[in-house]
């Protein structure tokens, strides 16, 4: 079966790996792609969606959404990503449109039009689009069959602050109002992208590929990794969005637990933080499936094969 989703992103060079492992995937139908205001700017963020569409070759519908989070100001990061938001490859202005309309009203219109347990949500930013489509249109919430996120972390701790990851920190109130939602979600933390990391062996087989969409991969990942590698001596830099992909593609690769996650809105010193309930010590209901291990070589040769089909079309 063909799953439907909808990627909710800020490109940001990990952004555009997942959205390559996805429109690599038969077993995934991309109804649209969604952009938001994170890693870098909202202009930009749009503009590097729509870039991985023309390198992809892949029509896929590409909208803006919201430039600034609920409540918060902006913080972007392009002290990781670069100042385009993929630095480590050259940018150009694609040919894949912006299409007409908010993103927000897009989540909603599909939202509506569909059954019942029919799309996905795989946001991989901010959660400020999602937050404001479930605050203006809660009946959209039956159609959605599952959120697939990238954010926040236990174990890990943060990384933007010592309490919070970026995606959740930028902004709480939108993740806050999606972790009430009622909707079954299954949350990518740090504690396991940061398994995913890009070793030099790694790397070099995505390079091997020889095709625009691996040579893109391959340049993106290494300006990507120098943050991590120079802040934490690490091997590489954690593929922290393609998890939210590759577990809808081949979710035996990972291993999780039911647990209550809820967000701090309030204090300035732990903003953003994520609160899991790993150990069920509180009955308050469990909300989300946390994973937090991976089986890392089994995910690098996942990615590696499915970006090794963008040879084949040429
Ligand atoms: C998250 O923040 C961004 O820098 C990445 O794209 C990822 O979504 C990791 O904390
Ligand atoms: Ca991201």
């Amino acid at each position: 079966m063909t799953r439907k989703i909808i990627i909710d992103c800020d490109p940001g060079q990990d952004d555009a790996v997942a959205l390559f492992l996805a429109f690599a995937s038969p077993e995934l139908d991309v109804l649209g792609i969604t952009t938001v205001g994170g890693n870098v700017p909202l202009d930009l963020t749009h503009r590097n969606a729509r870039m991985m569409c023309d390198i992809a070759e892949t029509e896929v519908p590409v909208y803006a959404g919201c430039d600034k989070p609920m409540r918060q100001p902006l913080r972007t990061a392009e002290y990781i990503h670069g100042e385009t938001g993929v630095d480590g490859i050259d940018v150009f202005e694609p040919q894949t449109p912006l299409q007409a309309g908010h993103a927000v009203e897009f989540i909603i219109e599909t939202l509506l039009a569909a059954e019942d347990d029919s799309i996905t949500l795989v946001p991989t930013g901010p959660l400020t689009n999602i937050g404001t489509a479930i605050d203006r249109e809660s009946a959209i919430l039956p159609k959605i069959e599952r959120i697939v996120l990238m954010g926040g972390a236990m174990r890990e701790g943060g990384n933007r602050t010592p309490s919070a990851e970026f995606n959740i920190l930028v902004d709480p109130d939108a993740a806050d109002i999606v972790f009430r939602c009622g909707r079954p979600i299954v949350q990518m933390g740090l504690d396991v992208t940061h398994q995913v990391l890009s070793t030099k062996d790694r790397v070099e087989r995505i390079a091997a590929l020889r095709n625009p969409v691996a040579d893109a991969t391959a340049g993106m990942i290494s300006f990507f990794e120098r943050y991590d590698m120079s802040k934490y001596a690490a091997p590489g830099a954690p593929l922290h969005d393609p998890c939210t992909v590759a577990w809808l593609i081949k979710p035996e690769l990972f291993t999780g637990k039911d647990c209550n996650v809820a967000v701090e809105t309030q204090s300035e010193l732990t903003l953003g933080h994520t609160a899991v309930d790993f150990w069920h010590v509180t009955d308050r209901p469990k909300n989300v499936h946390w994973v937090y291990e991976v089986d890392s070589d089994g995910f690098y040769e996942l990615l590696t094969q499915r970006l090794s089909r963008f040879g084949d079309q040429e």
